[in-house]
């Protein structure tokens, strides 16, 4: 079987995010979305568990989507591959921008663990400016946040806000 894995920190998931875990939904057998930790991203507004939380929400009614998260958000994605017969990681690609970041990433998981592909989906054109920090930052605006993130977890974004204004 050919898993999908789309990895990310969902710091927190968009309907970026979903656009492109639903499109893979499309193309393989099953979805895992694995929230981990991006060492380069400091001080999440979320918990492992909120993030979770809200994912599982957002693929809520794609039967072969799963979220789930690895040593405890701590391990390496390549390790993490390592228990799928077929694993594929699935990224979109919103600009040329994220380009060099993700070939690189692309670069170490092969490099790590040689039966990693990795396939890259370019965002649909709604949702090319848009990423958790935008979503992080209009929040603590007070801002609206529907058309940006799921409806389901919009609550939970604005009441973690408004403990962090
Ligand atoms: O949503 P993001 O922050 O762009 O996702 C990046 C993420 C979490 C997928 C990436 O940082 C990652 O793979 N983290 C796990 C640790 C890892 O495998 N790092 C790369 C090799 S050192």
């Amino acid at each position: 079987m050919t898993t999908a894995i789309c990895p990310g920190s969902f710091d927190p998931i968009t309907l970026g995010h979903v656009d492109i875990i639903c499109r893979a939904a499309e193309i393989f057998d099953e979805v895992v979305v694995c929230v981990m930790h991006n060492a380069a991203k400091k001080s999440p507004m979320f918990t492992l568990e909120e993030k979770l939380s809200m994912a599982r929400r957002a693929v809520e009614g794609y039967k072969n989507v799963r979220v789930d998260s690895y040593d405890t958000c701590d391990g390496l994605l390549a390790e993490y591959a390592k228990r799928f017969e077929h694993p594929v990681v699935v990224k979109g690609l919103r600009a040329a921008s994220d380009f060099d970041y993700e070939f690189q990433m692309n670069m170490i998981n092969k490099c790590l663990n040689p039966a990693v592909e990795t396939m890259f989906l370019t965002a649909s054109e709604r949702y090319t400016f848009l990423s958790s920090s935008i979503v992080r930052e209009v929040a603590q605006y007070g801002a609206e946040l529907k058309g940006l993130v799921p409806d389901a977890i919009i609550p939970d974004i604005e009441e973690k806000a408004k403990q962090w204004r």
